[in-house]
């Protein structure tokens, strides 16, 4: 069976990746649907060897479409994914919109494949935050096994979560400063070009950024409601992949080499952990790109007795957003609809 899909969101930085995703892994698409808004209505993007044209998202009719993989900002799905649910188009949601309904799953397939089950009140599945997806896919082996019980953890966030502005800001800041002239801020609220900002999403009454307050939400919706999660999220001078710095108290005492293990064993990650120069994932070079998360510097917390170290990097287009979507797209049709 093949299946209509509309990419809302088409022209942006996760909406092409979807697309080059889509046609990778040889998603069962029957007529793809490319949507963006008014602005590149029109403009072609090529799938499949074919140049398919961008469709304006205000004017399309969802009942054409079997699956909708939307990433235009929680204010276009807020909209349009209940009127495309409504009308018989499954969305997957790539913004933060929906994530906390308690009648939205919001999945990561290799920690609660089952949770997509619940589309069919809404006909929406949420993706959660990028941060969150590559943190759980190396953390729910080891939460199988000694239970997690508190996550402190320090994020390093490429500028290609923001979308392609961002992506634009680094380079031309970095630029304009190398040629001795001043570097332009509209994106990020200070220069993002050699900097490190501790502030993703708007501030909370708490004094959290929402981005913060994500993981510790999601943890807790995804993988159990009784590990608490304390985050500093940090944009960082990177184009693609986040870095995490994690830190980790379980129930039981696990070591180290046992945690190697359970990386080593999980679905989606890749456990690189020499204790010698460079024997330790980045985003450049190991990380962008690839669709496994990487970790690696596992370590007993000198600090406590049931602590465990660990540096987790993901491609956060990649895992983070668009394959993680796809893949919820693949379980779906195999699972629901075929
Ligand atoms: P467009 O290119 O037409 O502006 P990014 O996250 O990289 O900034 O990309 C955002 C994506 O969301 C782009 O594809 C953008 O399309 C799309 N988008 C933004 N605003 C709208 C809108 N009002 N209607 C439809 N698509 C939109």
């Amino acid at each position: 069976k093949k299946y209509n899909v509309a990419v809302v969101g088409a022209t942006g930085a996760v909406g092409e990746t979807l697309i080059s995703i889509l046609e990778e892994r040889d998603f069962p698409v029957n007529e793809l649907f490319p949507l963006a808004s008014e602005r590149s209505a029109g403009s072609k993007i090529q799938f499949r060897g074919k140049s398919v044209t961008v469709q304006n998202l205000a004017d399309f009719d969802f009942s054409k479409a079997d699956i909708g993989l939307f990433s235009a900002g929680g204010s276009i799905s807020e909209i349009y994914a209940p009127k495309a649910g409504a009308a018989g188009c499954i969305v997957i949601d790539n913004t933060s919109q929906f994530r906390y309904d308690e009648d939205i799953p919001l999945v990561v397939p290799e920690v609660n494949p089952e949770a997509i089950a619940g589309y069919k009140t809404r006909n929406i599945i949420a993706n959660p935050n990028c941060s969150t997806i590559q943190m759980l896919v190396a953390l729910k082996p080891i939460h199988d096994k000694v239970g997690i019980t508190r996550i402190n953890v320090a994020t390093y966030q490429a500028v290609s979560g923001t979308g392609k502005e961002a992506i634009e800001e680094l380079a031309a800041q970095t630029a304009a400063l190398l040629n001795g002239k001043e570097a332009e801020c509209n994106v990020y609220p200070k220069q993002i070009a050699f900097n490190a900002l501790p502030h993703i999403d708007v501030f909370l009454d708490n004094g959290y950024t929402k981005e913060e307050m994500k993981m510790s939400w999601e943890t807790k919706k995804i993988m159990d409601p009784a590990i608490e999660v304390n985050a500093t999220c940090v944009r960082v001078p990177v184009f693609y992949s986040h870095s995490e710095a994690v830190h980790l108290e379980t129930r039981e005492p696990i070591t180290v080499e046992e945690v190697r293990e359970l990386i080593r064993n999980a679905p989606g990650a890749v456990l690189m952990d020499e204790r010698k120069d460079g024997g330790y994932p980045t985003a450049v070079g190991d990380s962008a790109g690839k669709d496994e998360v990487l970790v690696g510097r596992i370590r007993k917390d000198i600090s406590h007795p049931n602590g465990i170290d660990m540096w987790i990097v993901g491609d956060n287009v990649r895992k983070g957003a668009a394959l993680n979507s796809i893949q919820i797209a693949e379980v779906l049709i195999k699972d629901y609809l075929s």
